[in-house]
């Protein structure tokens, strides 16, 4: 008997996932959070379990997880995830969990020597204010924008993204080195303008925004990844790459970065020269030769052995997240259906990982630093974060387009 009712269970459950396939968007979503919550649980429960407050960002070469401390700039992307998990699901067993590992990165408020504030405590504090209502959060928020100021050179206009004489960097000669990916922390700057009402945080952001506009791409609409300043002149002393395949190269991440950054402005400022220069990062990329038919690019578009080079994951997650909010402001266009494509792809085996398996991350195949021989075709937090905030952009887009705009400014 026990037999009979085990094979009607799994024959339903086989119907119930065909039909899934069938059902649409709603049981897409449904599916990949309950992919997402069955992983998430493996992974904290073993955490947990340590009794340890630990923080993965990827897997080692023998597929144990790799465990960060919190001034490394992923830090903030597994909280983050919480807080997401928490709003894709609305299951309360998410909140102290977040808050638990969110506020483990308390003293990063302090933090000021590299620029990455804004996505550690961006993805964290900021979730948490936004999606959970913490608005005790607001103090570390400010005060991390704080920080971030403090790497403001009015000379050059722009925030020093990592310091010239130490760090990984650190001996490369530049001055004032600023890496697309800093526009990834102008939404701290913003919020920050917002909650506390001291516009030098959105003043700072703006400047920042406009001299990467202006130095820091091509005519093509690509963009370098290092641009290095003289810090107290403007003037321009080199244009490099760190994480590239080569200078003049285009890395696929800082295109991802650089389009999300712009989108971005456009929500806080409204200056439709940010939405422009969007549109022209979408067009590079969606026009490029190198980008394959499943929309996930090489981990550089330029990559000397294309087809044979590794794919990245989380510049595909990063780029669909933003595409779902350039709907919002151009309707129409087609970058929800590009976002969706993309994440129809992210979702499939050849990118989502078996539960249990991949160090219990959601998706495989992403790049950190190929010129550095590090984490190459792993999972990293980061690509688990965009890929949720993307499922998550997408839900309230279909449920409510008007929620999605709520979402964007709710802390106001
Ligand atoms: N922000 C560093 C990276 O994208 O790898």
């Amino acid at each position: 008997m026990k037999t009979i009712f085990s094979a009607i269970g799994v024959s339903l459950l086989f119907l119930t996932s065909c039909n899934s396939s069938k059902c649409g968007d709603a049981c897409f979503i449904q599916e990949n959070i309950d992919n997402a919550v069955a992983q998430h649980t493996i992974q904290t429960d073993l955490i947990e379990k340590s009794g340890k407050i630990l923080n993965p960002r990827t897997t080692n070469a023998d597929g144990s997880v790799h465990y960060i401390p919190i001034d490394d700039w992923c830090s903030g992307f597994f909280p983050g995830s919480m807080w997401l998990t928490y709003d894709l699901t609305g299951d309360n067993k998410w909140v102290p969990l977040a808050e638990k590992y969110t506020e483990d990165l308390d003293s990063v408020k302090y933090l000021k020597w590299h620029h990455d504030v804004g996505f550690m405590i961006g993805c964290s504090y900021l979730n948490g204010y936004r999606l959970a209502g913490k608005k005790e959060y607001k103090d570390v928020i400010v005060e991390a924008a704080r920080s971030l100021s403090t790497r403001f050179r009015p000379g050059a206009g722009v925030i020093q993204s990592w310091d010239a004489d130490r760090g990984w960097q650190g001996k490369r000669g530049w001055a004032c080195p600023v890496i697309i990916d800093n526009m990834m922390n102008l939404e701290l700057l913003f919020e920050a303008s917002l909650l506390s009402g001291d516009k030098s945080f959105y003043d700072i952001a703006v400047k920042h925004a406009d001299t990467t506009l202006e130095h820091q791409y091509r005519d093509d609409n690509s963009c370098f990844h290092v641009v290095d300043y003289d810090p107290a002149t403007g003037a321009v002393r080199h244009k490099h790459t760190a994480q590239g395949y080569a200078h003049e190269s285009s890395w696929a991440r800082g295109q991802a970065w650089g389009l999300y950054g712009y989108i971005t402005c456009y929500r806080y400022t409204g200056d439709k020269k940010y939405l422009d220069q969007a549109q022209k990062i979408y067009d590079f990329i969606f026009t490029n030769k190198n980008l394959p038919t499943d929309l996930v690019p090489y981990w550089d578009f330029d990559a000397p052995n294309i087809p044979n080079e590794p794919r990245d994951a989380s510049s595909a997650a990063c780029t669909a997240s933003a595409l779902y909010e350039m709907e919002v402001y151009l309707p129409g266009k087609g970058y929800k259906e590009t976002a969706d494509k993309i994440l129809t792809n992210l979702s499939s085996p050849a990118y989502r990982a078996e539960v249990g398996t991949n160090g219990n991350f959601i998706l495989k195949h992403s790049v950190g630093s190929i010129p550095h021989g590090a984490e190459i075709d792993v999972p990293l937090n980061y690509a688990d974060y965009y890929y949720l905030e993307a499922l998550m952009r997408k839900r309230n887009m279909e449920k409510n387009p008007q929620e999605t705009m709520a979402y964007l400014h709710n802390t106001k």
